[in-house]
């Protein structure tokens, strides 16, 4: 958890997550755990309940974790390693009709339920684009209809002191978000909604 982002009135879940990089690798992601987060991604809710998301999911000392944590950039290799479990997420975009509409919309929404759920357990959800997509879909046997989207680190949250000195600052800088001005409109596009407007 931290003092900073965002308000206090919104739900805790909401308020406490964000992406960590400092895990503690000591920390441990039970079976049970990660059953759970990726048990609250089936139920997240899909174009059709056509149900896009897939995943591929390892904890940390199983061939599975390592598979993945190799395909990750060195960037994020750097301190996901630490994370309890890895996942990595994909699009199924075919069904028997065809292409199946809004897939990545569908394993967004997916990946944001598996993440919210990290962080009711007590745990901090960190994903990344950064891993060798193409090189996923050979290593896990992906079929050709199958998109892997992004890589997911599950983990404890450890003290910024657990990442190198020159990547703590990230670790603690402020957060920032666009004002909602700039994103939330009324009546025309580029006119604020006030919030006192409801
Ligand atoms: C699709 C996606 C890809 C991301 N890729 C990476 C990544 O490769 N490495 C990384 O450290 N963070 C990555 N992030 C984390 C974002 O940088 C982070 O969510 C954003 O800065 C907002 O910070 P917050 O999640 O703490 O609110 C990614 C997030 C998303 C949603």
């Amino acid at each position: 958890m931290r003092s900073d982002g965002p308000p206090d009135d919104l739900h805790p879940l909401i308020r406490d997550r964000w992406s960590p990089r400092a895990l503690d690798p000591a920390g441990v992601v039970t079976g049970a755990a990660l059953h759970r987060v990726l048990e609250a991604a089936r139920w997240a809710p899909s174009y059709g309940n056509t149900q896009p998301a897939r995943f591929v999911a390892g904890l940390r000392g199983s061939g599975t974790f390592d598979r993945i944590l190799a395909l990750l950039n060195r960037g994020n290799q750097a301190w996901a390693y630490a994370a309890g479990a890895l996942v990595i997420a994909c699009a199924e975009t075919e069904n028997e009709k065809g292409e199946i509409p809004y897939a990545e919309y569908g394993v967004g929404l997916a990946a944001e339920n598996l993440v919210l759920q990290a962080v009711a357990e007590g745990l901090v959800a960190h994903q990344m684009a950064g891993f060798d997509a193409p090189g996923a879909t050979v290593e896990f046997d992906l079929p050709a209809s199958v998109r892997p989207l992004t890589a997911i680190a599950i983990g404890v949250l450890g003290p910024p002191e657990l990442l190198p000195e020159d990547k703590r600052g990230r670790e603690t800088a402020p957060r920032h978000r666009k004002p909602s001005t700039d994103t939330v409109f009324t009546d025309r596009w580029g006119t604020p909604l006030n919030p006192a407007d409801g």
